[in-house]
């Protein structure tokens, strides 16, 4: 990591204990609305919690660009810099009491994903890697699982809030199902890719409305942890782009998106 990259990780990493402190503050008491979608929410706790990471970032570098998922482009930036912030990854968890949910800072070089940050309130954890320097759970090391074989998988998926897309979905895992171990469903994004970082979780598929404020810390977390994140194509590490996602633990990372592909495409 060059000096530019440790200095933002270190600003990024003085945040952790207020964004945990919002967490548990909101929990208690929020206001939740609808943006457009009933289905996706948003609370007074996403706008704190984006607000005071655009503060902290800009007061330290006023030239990286800022997009936030609830107030859009915060700064304009002029250096190649730009950060992806997801206040709340996870809102409708957050909104029912799950804690599956987590607040998740990713940063982009010259058009490549170099560092991310996600504080997640499964556990209360801080879940990191920046680009060449492993990834990390706190300061201890994570890795991806060492499986390689289809049928001792466990996936986790994805649903949006689309219901053409959900239903296509429900399709495909019908025709996946015998193949593989298990799946599993969160309904957070960060959440799964951490699942995949630490070996927990071998693949997390979601469908081609993720947005890179919901990804980018993640998916250099899960390559960082010895995995492969993509997009639709199988070979090329993922982009700050909204498509659909697949993260694994690497080993069959093609067969996974061709599999998976193949049928949900096809309806
Ligand atoms: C959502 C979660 C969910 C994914 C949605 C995202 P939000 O983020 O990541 O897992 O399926 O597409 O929008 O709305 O809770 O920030
Ligand atoms: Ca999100
Ligand atoms: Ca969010």
């Amino acid at each position: 990591m060059d000096n530019q990259a440790e200095e933002r990780r270190n600003v990024v990493m003085s945040l952790q204990k207020e964004v945990f402190g919002l967490h548990e503050k909101y929990s208690k008491s929020m206001t939740v609305a609808t943006k457009g979608n009933p289905k996706d929410l948003v609370t007074n706790a996403d706008r704190a919690i984006e607000k005071l990471i655009v503060e902290k970032i800009t007061k330290n570098f006023p030239n990286d660009k800022i997009v936030g998922e609830e107030y859009g482009i915060s700064s304009k930036g002029t250096n190649g810099f730009v950060w992806y912030i997801d206040p709340i990854d996870g809102t409708l968890n957050f909104v029912q009491g799950f804690n599956n949910y987590g607040t998740s800072i990713g940063l982009v070089s010259d058009g490549e994903i170099v560092f991310g940050a996600i504080f997640s309130a499964e556990d209360n954890n801080t879940y990191w890697a920046a680009k060449g320097k492993g990834a990390y759970c706190n300061k201890k090391r994570i890795n991806v699982s060492k499986k390689d074989k289809l049928s001792d998988f466990c996936i986790q998926f994805d649903l949006q809030y689309n219901s053409d897309a959900a239903n296509k979905t429900f399709d495909t895992l019908k025709k996946i199902y015998p193949k593989i171990r298990a799946f599993r469903h969160t309904g957070c994004c960060v959440c799964d890719l951490i699942k995949v970082a630490t070996g927990k979780a071998d693949v997390y598929w979601a469908q081609e409305f993720l947005k890179p404020h919901d990804f980018c810390a993640g998916a250099i977390i899960v390559k960082e942890a010895g995995g492969f994140v993509s997009h639709e194509d199988a070979e090329k590490f993922i982009t700050p782009e909204q498509g659909s996602l697949f993260a694994t633990n690497g080993k069959l990372h093609k067969e996974i998106v061709n599999m998976v592909l193949k049928e949900y495409s096809k309806k």
